[in-house]
């Protein structure tokens, strides 16, 4: 069994050595409780997906990508469930990297490792550079009000070289853009376009981590009251400018036939924001790392995950309401700091509220930025307790009880692709790589033995699939039979995924929509003959479905890094496994 790929570690022995001073395990502080995971939870879901990305997705969506909310948080609400389950069984470091070597084995436990890379680190470039539009603006800001020019950063030191030269290739229009491109110095023939404030916000919080979780909880927990703040005060002022300024007919824009449609573009253009809307909600899982340091993991990490996880999804509900009440959905191509922009002189018009959002905004991606820098070198600890990564992985340093090594090369891993990446290509290869990886672990789920109820601890509850989806095809069958749902919906609905219309983008949507339904009903079989439980085979299903909304493109450059993985994989971490012989 010590040479097969899928070779389990077996759950005692993960919480054995979690607990162990000698694989370093005891050697992190138990300082965190329920409330802190919370916080936790919330630094790290709300960030830059709200004040960054919900912009892009409501071009795309339009006000119906409030429905993708509810898809999404129904998808996250599931695997949370699964996660806890995880945790409550495996109170140990590592996230879904840990839970898949308990249920798949080390090859998938590995993959899943490699990528949470892309939800950690790379997550966190998208990040850092929102971080950097909201402080560049908050410095502008400052800088009108009181004529201190000398606070503003030219273009070309706060923009990122990727971004500006796909935006010239396209023919933009946007002054930054053009800005930043023609002012740039030119050494041997390279524009020197860098985002200055995205590297120094990361230079600093990795400075952060490094020196331990204590104070970073102190620092978390102070921006997370802030930044809760600040949306209540975005979703009052704004919701009551929208009611009081009959501006609800927003909700219901004209589409290309000239109709009234919650969803302008259709739910393909809903679908086209599954990205942003996904990597809104990336986070809640974030707290699974950090069992080591709970008082009480078995208990307070799964009450942290979805009570966190909950406060978001009201908030992302109610937040895209306001912005799309406030201003027509078309207004929001290629608008950057959303939040702020709907309180600008063309539209609601109220100044205060500007300088206040972009200034709280920094804060906010700041606490998420926090939160994934701690979560990544806490994964390589636990890959290279397991002998996958080198052992210097895991060193702990002696005066701040942090994983030094890590948290440096974490630092460096975002840092370095700063210089040479763009915000939409990370956005979409964090959120592909999370849904992926939350994919595994519904799955794992089924894969482990149900367990006894213990009291204080948490439960999934069981239902079982065998009479679930029986229930749910029958009430299908009679709703369509008693004409609720017209049979020419699912006709059409069908009809459409048929037939491809040549263009790369609807062609991806069409295919792996296609390869969804079949994979579902095969799940579905299994599901009724197996008795699985229904909520981990609902996390699968829900999961499955956002991975439809990605692109080719997507796929292709997630293909590769998983490839790259494996390669690492075979030459490493295979031979020098713990459970190797
Ligand atoms: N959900 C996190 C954010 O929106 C990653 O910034």
């Amino acid at each position: 069994m010590s040479n097969s790929l899928f070779r389990t570690k077996s759950v005692d022995k993960i919480v054995a050595e979690g607990s162990d001073d000698s694989h370093g395990g005891g050697g992190l502080k138990r300082v965190l409780t329920t409330k802190d995971l919370t916080f936790f939870g919330i630094a790290a879901i709300l960030g830059a997906g709200s004040f960054s990305s919900l912009g892009g997705a409501v071009y795309n969506g339009g006000p119906g990508v409030v429905i993708l909310f509810v898809i999404t948080a129904i998808a996250c609400a599931f695997t949370a469930f699964c996660y806890s389950d995880f945790a409550s069984r495996i109170p140990v470091a590592g996230s879904a990297y840990t839970y898949a070597y308990a249920s798949f084995g080390e090859l998938f436990a590995w993959i899943i490792g490699w990528a949470l890379i892309m939800e950690y680190s790379i997550g966190n470039i998208y990040v850092a550079y929102s971080w950097s539009d909201y402080f560049t603006s908050f410095l502008n800001k400052i800088s009108d009000v009181t004529g201190a020019h000398w606070l503003q950063i030219p273009a070309y030191l706060s923009s990122s070289y990727m971004e500006v030269k796909h935006a010239i290739e396209a023919g933009t229009s946007n002054q930054e853009m053009l800005n930043a491109w023609n002012q740039a110095p030119v050494i041997a023939g390279i524009r020197c376009i860098v985002d200055i404030p995205a590297l120094i916000i990361n230079l600093l919080i990795t400075g952060l981590v490094y020196i331990g979780i204590k104070e970073s909880r102190n620092f978390s927990n102070v921006m997370v009251l802030l930044k809760l703040a600040v949306v209540l005060l975005i979703i009052g002022v704004g919701g009551y400018l929208v009611i009081h300024g009959d501006m609800t007919h927003n909700w219901l824009p004209l589409n290309p036939e000239g109709v009234h449609s919650f969803m302008p573009k259709g739910f393909g253009g809903v679908m086209m924001a599954v990205s942003g809307v996904f990597f809104a909600y990336i986070g809640f899982d974030a707290v699974s790392v950090l069992a080591e340091e709970s008082k009480d993991p078995q208990r307070d990490l799964p009450k942290g995950m979805i009570y966190s996880l909950v406060i978001c999804t009201v908030i992302y509900i109610l937040l895209t309401l306001v912005l799309t009440g406030a201003v027509s959905y078309e207004k929001f191509e290629n608008i950057g700091d959303p939040l702020s922009f709907i309180f600008e002189p063309q539209n609601l018009n109220v100044g205060w509220m500007q300088f206040v959002v972009s200034g709280i905004a920094v804060i906010a991606m700041t606490s998420v930025l926090l939160v994934f820098q701690m979560g990544q070198p806490r994964i390589w600890m636990s890959m290279s307790r397991d002998g996958l990564m080198p052992p210097v992985f895991q060193k702990i340093h002696p005066r701040f009880k942090t994983p030094s090594f890590s948290t440096i090369i974490t630092g460096l891993v975002v840092g370095v692709p700063i210089l040479f990446t763009d915000k939409t290509f990370v956005l979409d290869f964090t959120s592909i790589a999370t849904l992926f990886a939350f994919v595994l672990v519904c799955g794992g789920v089924l894969l482990l033995p149900r367990k006894e109820k213990t009291q204080g601890r948490f439960h999934l509850p069981y239902f079982s699939a065998a009479i679930f989806f029986p229930l749910i095809i029958g009430l299908l069958v009679i709703s369509i039979l008693l004409g609720w749902i017209p049979m020419i919906s699912i006709h059409q609905y069908f009809h459409h995924l048929g037939n491809l219309d040549g263009d790369t983008a609807s062609v991806t949507y069409n295919v792996s929509t296609i390869i969804f339904w079949v994979v579902t009903f095969i799940i579905i079989a299994l599901s009724i003959r197996k008795k699985w439980s229904t909520i981990p085979v609902m996390g699968l299903l829900t999961c499955l479905y956002l991975l439809t909304g990605m692109t080719l493109m997507n796929w292709e450059w997630f293909g590769s890094w998983l490839l790259i993985g494996l390669v690492v994989y075979f030459l490493y971490g295979y031979k020098k496994s713990k459970l190797a012989d």
